[in-house]
Parts: structure tokens; C-alpha cells; sequence
């Protein structure tokens, strides 16, 4: 049994004496320890090396003690196992060297066995629990499919992603086919952390909000739908799509057990557009994390106030930032531990 389990009681929608917290991407660039081990090895060896990639997922716990630990990886480990190449290159971010823009480059995309492609992960998993000993829940994640495809045609970070959308509207059977062909991989992988150890899965939509609300329909969310049909008797999947407060309604019929939200949504908004039931999880911006450690820990209890401390988990809207400064992570945990509803 884990000791503490205020983060899968939050996501059953029980009961809770404060709210659970944890940051998306707490393990990496702001953290000191993380940087000497990145100093050290390359992107993808930190990855494909469990013992690497157990130790950056409990660094942030060691230091700042949150109530899920989130595995070291990355999403597009599920691209490279699908026989795309994905690099790490430093100053550009992921990059992708021969991008799939028609049906002959979707030729040699492949839907892999994940024990042969991705077993370095399971391992990463089974050594992770151990380090953390049953005292709290470890998530697993992925990529959403349309996420995904978004780096697999535009080869590269974007603003827009112009290129992903023109083969979606220009190309859709080929879209389409890689859509799923993704979706098909993510749910052999998902399924295959779950037997490995994860005690929650995440779904990143980090690009559904590039959408309009009817080809977010279209090209992300009955993909991401369909993962959720596959896991949701397994293990409680949270779906976390940025900029898609529009799809919020959709989301909480969906069997997900909780939902991500983005800063730009009030948690009143959110509260309402997804019906008042489901748990939700954010919405700090990244950025607020910069402010000064007291204005942090006042935002953060007005944050809690206006969710709810039930059904609902602490958490930042997006991914932290590299510049935040160690003692503000900090501030930004110890006002959740702190709260008092009084
Ligand atoms: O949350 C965690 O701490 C677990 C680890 C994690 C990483 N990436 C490690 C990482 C998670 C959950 C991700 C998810 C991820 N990766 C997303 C979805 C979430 C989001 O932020 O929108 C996306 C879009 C990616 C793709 C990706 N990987 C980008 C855009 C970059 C480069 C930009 C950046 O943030 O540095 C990466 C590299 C990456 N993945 C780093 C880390 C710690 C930094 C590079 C490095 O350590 O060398």
C-alpha cells in the first residue's frame, strides 16, 4: 500500500485533508542535481539508463517531498520506437531529421513491440519503485496522439505548427493513418507501464489548443478518446490538453479521472465548463513561479479556495520553467502542505 495516498484518493474524488501537489516536468532543468547528471550524459542515455532516469525522478521528491512522482522520459520516446529518428539538439530542442509529410514517408513508420522498443522504460519504472519505497504514487505519461504528430511532420519545436495542420487538411487519410497508428503504440505502451508499476497514467495534449474546437474534435481528442477507453478500467488517466478549456465539456464525459487546465481558464470557468464533478488539475502559470516566494504561497491558497481542496490537485498549468529558482519550487509545494481551510 502507498503511505501517501492523497493523490489517488483526489483522483477517485474522495475526500482529502488538503490537496494533493505536484509540478508538470519537476524532474530537470531548474533543479542543480539534475543539471550535474545532464552535464554528464545526453538526453536519450539519461532516458534509456534506468538507473539515470530513477534518480531524476526522485531528485525533486528528495528535495521538495510531492505527492506523485512523475517517471523521467520523454513523449517522444514513442515516435523513436516507431522508427522516426528524434534527436536532442542542444539550443533547438527535439529534432527530427527526416519528418513524415506524405503517404511514402508513412511507409516506414511502424507500430512496434514495446518490450523489443521501449523495455528500457519498464525498467526505469520497476527500479523507480523501488527508490520510492511505496511512499508515493508514481505517473506514467505519453504524448497525445495529435501532440505526437505534431513533431513527427514539423520535425521540430514550432509556434504554430503550420506544417502538421496543412498535412491534416491537406492530407487527412495520411494524417489519419499516422493518428492512429500512434494511438495504437500509446496504448501498447501505456498498458505495458501499467503492468510495470504506475499508479496513474497522463495524457500531454501540450498542442490540441492550435486547433479549432472542431478539428480538435477531428484530429486529437477521439484519439486521445480511445486511449482513455483502453486504460480507464486499469488505471485513472488524466488528460491534460493545453489551451482546450473549448473541449472541457467533451473531457469530463470521457471516463478520464481527471482533467488538466491551462492558466488562461479560471478555476471557476473550469469548475463550470466541466460540469462540477470531475477532478481537475493546474493551473499556475509556469511563469508566476518567478514572483517573490511569499506572493507565490498567497496565490497558491487563493488558487485552492477557488478550485476546492476536493477534487482537485495542485499542479502548474503547463511545464516549469528552467529559470525558476529552487527556493520558489519550494514555496510554491510547501503553501499546498501548509494549507488550512480556516
Ligand atoms: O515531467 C517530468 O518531469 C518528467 C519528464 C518529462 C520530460 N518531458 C523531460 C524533458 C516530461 C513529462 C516531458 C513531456 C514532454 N516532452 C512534452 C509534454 C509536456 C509539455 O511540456 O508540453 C513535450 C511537448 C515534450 C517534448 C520536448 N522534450 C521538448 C519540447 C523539449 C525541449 C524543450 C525543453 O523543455 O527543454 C524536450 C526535452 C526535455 N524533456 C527536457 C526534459 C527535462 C529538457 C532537455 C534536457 O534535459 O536535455
Amino acid at each position: 500500500m502507498i503511505k501517501n495516498d492523497l493523490f489517488l484518493k483526489a483522483l477517485r474524488g474522495e475526500t482529502v485533508e488538503r490537496p494533493p501537489v505536484w509540478m508538470m516536468r519537476q524532474a530537470g532543468r531548474y533543479l542543480p542535481e539534475f543539471m550535474e547528471i545532464k552535464a554528464k550524459y545526453d538526453f536519450f542515455t539519461r532516458c534509456q539508463t534506468p538507473e539515470l532516469a530513477s534518480e531524476i525522478t526522485v531528485q525533486p521528491i528528495r528535495r521538495f517531498g510531492m505527492d506523485a512522482a512523475i517517471l523521467f522520459s520523454d513523449i517522444l520516446v514513442v515516435p523513436q520506437a516507431m522508427n522516426i529518428d528524434v534527436e536532442m539538439k542542444a539550443g533547438v530542442g527535439p529534432w527530427l531529421p527526416e519528418p513524415i509529410r506524405s503517404r511514402k514517408d508513412l511507409d516506414r513508420v511502424i507500430v512496434p513491440e514495446i518490450d523489443d522498443t521501449l523495455g528500457y522504460v519498464m525498467d526505469a519504472i520497476k527500479m523507480t519503485r523501488e527508490k520510492l519505497n511505496n511512499e508515493i504514487p508514481l505517473i506514467g505519461f505519453a504524448g497525445s496522439p495529435w501532440t505526437i504528430l505534431c513533431y513527427c511532420v514539423e520535425g521540430q519545436g514550432s509556434k504554430n505548427f503550420a506544417k502538421a495542420k496543412e498535412l491534416c487538411f491537406t492530407e487527412p487519410g495520411v494524417a489519419h493513418e499516422l493518428l492512429q497508428r500512434i494511438t495504437d503504440t500509446t496504448i501498447a505502451y501505456l498498458k505495458e507501464k501499467v503492468a510495470a508499476g504506475v499508479d496513474a497514467v497522463q495524457i500531454f495534449d501540450s498542442w490540441g489548443g492550435m486547433l479549432s474546437p472542431t478539428d480538435y474534435q477531428e484530429f486529437s481528442w477521439q484519439y486521445i478518446q480511445q486511449i482513455i477507453d483502453a486504460l480507464k478500467e486499469k488505471v485513472p488517466v488524466i488528460a491534460f490538453g493545453k489551451g482546450c478549456w473549448f473541449a472541457l465539456d467533451t473531457m469530463a464525459k470521457s471516463g478520464a479521472a481527471a482533467l488538466g487546465v491551462d492558466w488562461t481558464c479560471s478555476p471557476k470557468n473550469a469548475r463550470y465548463l466541466s460540469g462540477g464533478n470531475i477532478t481537475l488539475q493546474g493551473n499556475f502559470d509556469p511563469s508566476r513561479l518567478l514572483s517573490p516566494p511569499e506572493e507565490i504561497k498567497r496565490m497558491v491558497r487563493e488558487m485552492i479556495d477557488a478550485f476546492g481542496k476536493d477534487r482537485y490537485i495542485v499542479n502548474l498549468g503547463h511545464g516549469i520553467l528552467p529559470n525558476v529558482p529552487v527556493r520558489n519550487a519550494a514555496a510554491f509545494v510547501e503553501a499546498v502542505k501548509e494549507y488550512d481551510q480556516g
